[in-house]
């Protein structure tokens, strides 16, 4: 698909690399909705779109609440005529203690946001994209969900469903001309790595930068990047691309295929 007069939504466009592809998109001539809790953030991300000439407008939205999401999508639609492009993408990491050590709460709303939001979230955008005759879908995964990542692994698990969740949608491209892919990052430089949890004692912090320091990070435009081949590109339907530092991007396979019998189908009689 060619973004150029296409209407996108971004979740958690606020920041990092929701910001960076908001950016793309709009200079590749796309509107967008940036959505995202911090509003300072997203308003922001509008105004640096608009300085660049592009069109975007913010829409408050906790991915969390099925009612937010909703919203969304009605404010896409009015504002806009439509959506086209959903880059699902607000995501967090665990505070600390991590999980076994973390309380429920905590690991639950990494879960909750990380996993449960992004379901809801392609929930409510696919009925706008049926009414807008397809669309194109990239769902935000990680490297964490590809491989194990000692330090949080519910994120890893809340991730390893979003490229589940990404392949076993892939039949929504014959069902409704809806493609949807994820990209799997490895570590990235944006307030996600960079920023200091209010829960972190010093000794933690310190700990957090030196392991920071060790890797090379990717910058938010590489990833960008890799969602615009997504919505470029319309033979990818169902994949998980990860991208590691270089920036070197590849489809990963997964490892075995089930046989796919059409009558089988999630959404079949
Ligand atoms: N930074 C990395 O190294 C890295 C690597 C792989 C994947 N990711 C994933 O990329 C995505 C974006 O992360 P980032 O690095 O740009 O982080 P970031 O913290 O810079 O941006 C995340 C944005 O999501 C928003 N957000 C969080 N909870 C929300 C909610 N409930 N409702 C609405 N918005 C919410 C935040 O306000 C923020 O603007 C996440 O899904 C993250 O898991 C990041």
């Amino acid at each position: 698909m060619d973004p150029k007069g296409r209407v996108a939504i971004i979740t958690g466009a606020g920041s990092g690399i929701g910001r960076a592809t908001a950016l793309a998109l709009a200079g590749e001539g796309a509107s967008l909705a940036i959505a995202d809790l911090n509003e300072q953030g997203g308003r922001e991300t509008v105004r640096l779109i608009e300085d660049a000439g592009g069109k975007a407008a913010f829409v408050h939205v906790d991915v969390t609440k099925r009612d937010d999401l909703e919203r969304m999508v009605s404010f896409a639609e009015q504002t806009f005529g439509g959506v086209d492009i959903f880059h699902n993408n607000a995501g967090i990491g665990t505070p600390q203690p991590r999980f076994p050590a973390a309380a429920l709460e905590l690991w639950e709303k990494t879960l909750t946001v990380d996993l449960w939001a992004v379901i809801a979230a392609l929930q409510a955008v696919v009925p706008a994209m049926r009414r807008r005759g397809g669309g194109v879908i990239v769902n935000t995964a990680s490297l964490a969900g590809l491989i194990a990542h000692f330090p949080d692994p519910v994120y890893s698990a809340a991730k390893h469903g979003v490229v589940g969740l990404t392949r076993s949608l892939a039949f929504l491209r014959d069902e409704a001309n809806i493609r949807v892919n994820c990209i799997c990052p490895g570590v990235v430089d944006t307030p996600m790595v960079r920023g200091v949890p209010s829960s972190m004692s010093e000794a933690e912090l310190k700990a957090r930068e030196a392991y920071v320091n060790t890797m090379p990070l990717i910058r938010p435009d590489e990833i960008a990047e890799a969602v615009l081949e997504f919505v470029r590109d319309d033979t990818l339907v169902g994949q998980a691309m990860a991208i590691t530092h270089g920036p070197r991007r590849r489809i990963i396979d997964p490892p075995i295929r089930f046989r796919d019998d059409p009558s089988q189908r999630a959404g079949s009689p």
